[in-house]
């Protein structure tokens, strides 16, 4: 082990509150995974062993989930990943030719850093926004409707150390370690920043309530199945029309910005695991 001893001694007790959430052990090895990366940036050899030591499984059954799943990095990480979803509908509409460009324009391929360690360039798959495609995810925040133009004017604010704001959720991006420990559960307190449904994806919404649509019984006051109240996306669908400042589905992106600045005060930090 070659955590520094008081680096050890912090990964441990984080571990140890992880681990208390579960009722069997290794069953904390996802999140345990995302803790060790937080730290170093990448899962490495000492944080396969500290999983392992931990959970009491064998490091070669740890190295087994940690490279199954592709956000766990095998090696050092950007600070920030730069994904662009380049799954069907997105591919289609763009996003292959804003990964083309953006791999041009940085220098790197796929899973690579660029030189000054700001960003690490990926494909991924998609990121349930097929609405807002093309999608450029930036440490999991999104970015939508998105051109080569508007992708290449975002990586260079990154470069230069500009401020980039996602289109949805959060009001800022944060770094991929500390993007990290909020998937290891560690609560930013920044959950409720920032819209999540907007503009496209309530659209069908919108249309049901216009022409008077409604499922009698699918949802019960507590957003289950089996009552008579609405469901909690309609509260939401409603605010969304009341806000002025909420994204639209017809926004245009807005170099390096993918869209308006969405409203404040409600911000989703929940993140995508594999
Ligand atoms: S295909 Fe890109 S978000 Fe679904």
């Amino acid at each position: 082990m070659t955590f520094a001893p008081e680096v050890d001694q912090r990964l441990r007790a984080d571990a140890a509150q992880i681990v208390a959430r579960y009722p069997r052990e290794r069953s904390a090895l996802l999140p345990l995974l995302h803790l060790v990366q937080s730290e170093e940036g990448y899962v490495s050899p000492d944080g396969i062993e500290l999983c392992a030591d931990v959970l009491d499984l064998t490091t070669a059954e740890v190295s087994g989930v940690a490279t199954f799943y592709t956000q766990y990095k095998r090696h050092p990480n950007g600070e920030y990943t730069v994904g662009v979803c380049t799954n069907t509908l997105c591919a289609i509409m763009g996003g292959d030719q804003i990964f083309d460009d953006l791999a041009e324009h940085l220098g790197v391929g796929h899973d690579e850093t660029t030189e000054d360690g700001a960003i690490t360039l990926e494909r991924v798959e998609c990121n349930a926004a097929c609405d807002f495609a093309p999608v450029v995810m930036v440490n999991w925040e999104f970015f939508d409707n998105q051109t080569p133009r508007s992708a290449r004017q975002l990586v260079d604010d990154i470069q230069a150390g500009r401020a980039v704001v996602p289109t949805r959720g959060a009001s800022s991006v944060c770094t991929f370690k500390q993007m990290s420990r909020v998937l290891a559960g560690f609560d930013d307190g920044r959950g409720d920043e920032g819209v999540g449904a907007a503009g496209a994806t309530l659209v069908g919404l919108e249309l049901a309530h216009q022409r008077g649509w409604s499922v009698d019984g699918l949802y019960d006051g507590d957003g289950g199945r089996g009552g008579s109240s609405r469901a909690p996306v309609e509260q939401i669908a409603e605010e969304h029309v009341s806000d002025p400042d909420a994204p639209s589905a017809h926004d245009a992106a807005e170099p390096g910005q993918g869209g308006r600045t969405p409203a404040r005060g409600k911000r989703g930090s929940a993140r995508k695991d594999s």
